[in-house]
């Protein structure tokens, strides 16, 4: 039976930020949301998250997960003091209480696995994740007696010139006993250079303590600083996009581009250069995204080929030529085998199989059927000062260059609507529109010039 409990009451000095440190991002996912997504992958019975410094911020910004408990240390006296809290949360609890830092995003869950079974298999009082570490700086050190027990952890801080030397550091992960672990946390003293109880401090008073080395040291990154922050981030994006090349996909050029670790994407899909991937974000086989794009939120079909444009909230089926220059925003959908050219922006519209809109055209509020043509320079007027309107267009209507369509507006099928209309009224099927004043020319007409003036 294990139960979790992640610190994430600091302030994060060291960030020099307005911001709780644990709600620093890595792509789009928080470092505290993360480290409690590999936790609730474990299944414990209870997970409880340690907030003190800016506690409404950090608790509504986990308000999507239901299985989690907040426990409030007031003021943070350290990392010991932050888990003392959970003394009366888990009064009579049985089990093991698997402790993890907030600030260490890059976790893995089987690494958590391997710590929870040396925990079980030997019976330990407490089983500490550690790793050897080619630059300790910062870290804890951790050491051991004859019988390759942990003896105790040292902060950087406290140690001599010669204990700095040890590069074994303390992941700031740990599983204890709980009934063991509850005994001694009362008993904690604050002789240290920072003047904090030390969650660290148990070790030397329980037994058996073992050590887990990570595999990978890079895995518990404690991040402190923004220089940290971006170190984590390259990492976490160099395991996202190495595990898609596994996968089929292409990248041509890994370090221009990120990708975050919530999209999905299809073999053969190509990502160029500088394209960026966020959110819930799925792109179907065969399509080519970028140079020069960012897709957010948004499911892309088979085959649609994005150019220096900026998808997001959008759905676009197979087949659809997007960019250069085009905007998608805000609950948009394309049909197949669109093009979507230069300098056009679709906001909150329905667009059918089969559509062209292929330059420098607002199109916003709208449906548009199949087969339908828009000319270049055509608006949907949807706005009149205070309330936003629709523009319904139906199947294959072909909208002249430089129209303005009007909402509340409907034009139906087959309408031609003559360049340069401005259609304020609905237009049955297969009608022309013309909606401008004709042209007026006068022969023999000519401007009378300075020269003309001065003769007469
Ligand atoms: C801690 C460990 C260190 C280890 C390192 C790994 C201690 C004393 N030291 O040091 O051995 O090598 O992590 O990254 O534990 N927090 C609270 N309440 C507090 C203080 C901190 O909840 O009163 C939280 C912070 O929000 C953070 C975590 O505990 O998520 C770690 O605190 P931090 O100050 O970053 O500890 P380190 O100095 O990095
Ligand atoms: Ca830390």
């Amino acid at each position: 039976m294990i139960a979790v409990a992640i610190l994430a009451a600091g302030k994060g000095t060291r960030m020099k930020s307005d911001l709780p440190k644990v709600c620093h991002t890595l792509g789009s996912v928080s470092m505290v949301e993360r480290v409690v997504q590999s936790c609730l992958a474990l299944q414990p019975v209870r997970c409880l998250v340690i907030v003190g410094y800016q506690a409404e911020y950090v608790k509504q910004s986990l308000n999507g997960f239901t299985d989690i408990e907040f426990v409030e240390q007031t003021e943070q006296l350290g990392t010991g003091h932050a888990v003392q809290q959970l003394l009366p949360y888990l009064d009579g609890f049985t089990g093991d209480l698997l402790v993890l830092n907030g600030d260490a995003p890059l976790l893995r869950i089987n690494t958590l696995k391997d710590l929870l079974v040396t925990h079980e298999t030997n019976n330990n009082a407490a089983t500490i994740l550690t790793a050897q570490m080619p630059n300790p700086f910062g870290y804890g050190r951790v050491f051991f007696n004859e019988d390759n027990l942990v003896k105790e952890i040292v902060e950087e801080r406290d140690c001599t010139p010669e204990q700095k030397e040890n590069r074994r550091i303390n992941a700031g992960i740990y599983c204890f006993n709980w009934s063991k672990l509850s005994q001694i946390l009362p008993k904690l003293q604050t002789n240290n250079d920072q003047k904090e109880y030390y969650l660290t401090d148990v070790v030397s008073h329980l037994e058996p303590v073992m050590a887990v080395d990570v595999a990978d040291y890079q895995e518990i990154l404690g991040i402190n600083d923004r220089k940290q922050l971006a170190t984590a981030y390259e990492i976490l994006q160099t395991r996202v996009k190495d595990d898609w090349m596994k996968a089929g996909v292409t990248i041509v050029d890994p370090n221009s581009i990120t990708i975050d670790d919530t999209v999905q994407l299809q073999p053969d899909v190509v990502i160029e250069p500088q394209s960026h991937l966020r959110g819930n974000t799925i792109i179907g086989a065969g399509s080519k995204i970028g140079p020069g794009s960012l897709i957010e939120n948004s499911t892309l079909g088979k085959n649609v080929r994005v150019l220096y444009s900026v998808v997001s909230d959008a759905v676009v089926k197979d087949g659809t030529q997007i960019g250069p220059y085009t905007h998608l925003r805000g609950n948009v959908e394309v049909g197949e085998s669109c093009r979507l050219g230069n300098f056009v922006e679709l906001k909150n519209a329905q667009i059918g199989n089969k559509t062209n809109i292929a330059h420098l055209s607002y199109i916003g509020d709208a449906k548009l059927g199949n087969k339908v043509n828009i000319g270049a320079g055509t608006i949907t007027a949807n706005y009149d000062g205070v309330n936003k309107h629709k523009t319904e267009i139906r199947d294959r209507t072909k909208v002249g260059s430089n129209s303005v369509l009007v909402a509340p507006v409907i034009l139906g099928e087959d309408v031609t609507v003559a360049a340069g209309s401005v259609v304020t009224e609905n237009v049955a099927d297969d009608a022309l529109v013309i909606a401008r004043s004709r042209q007026v020319v006068k022969p023999g007409w000519r401007l009378k010039s300075q020269e003309d003036k001065s003769s007469s």
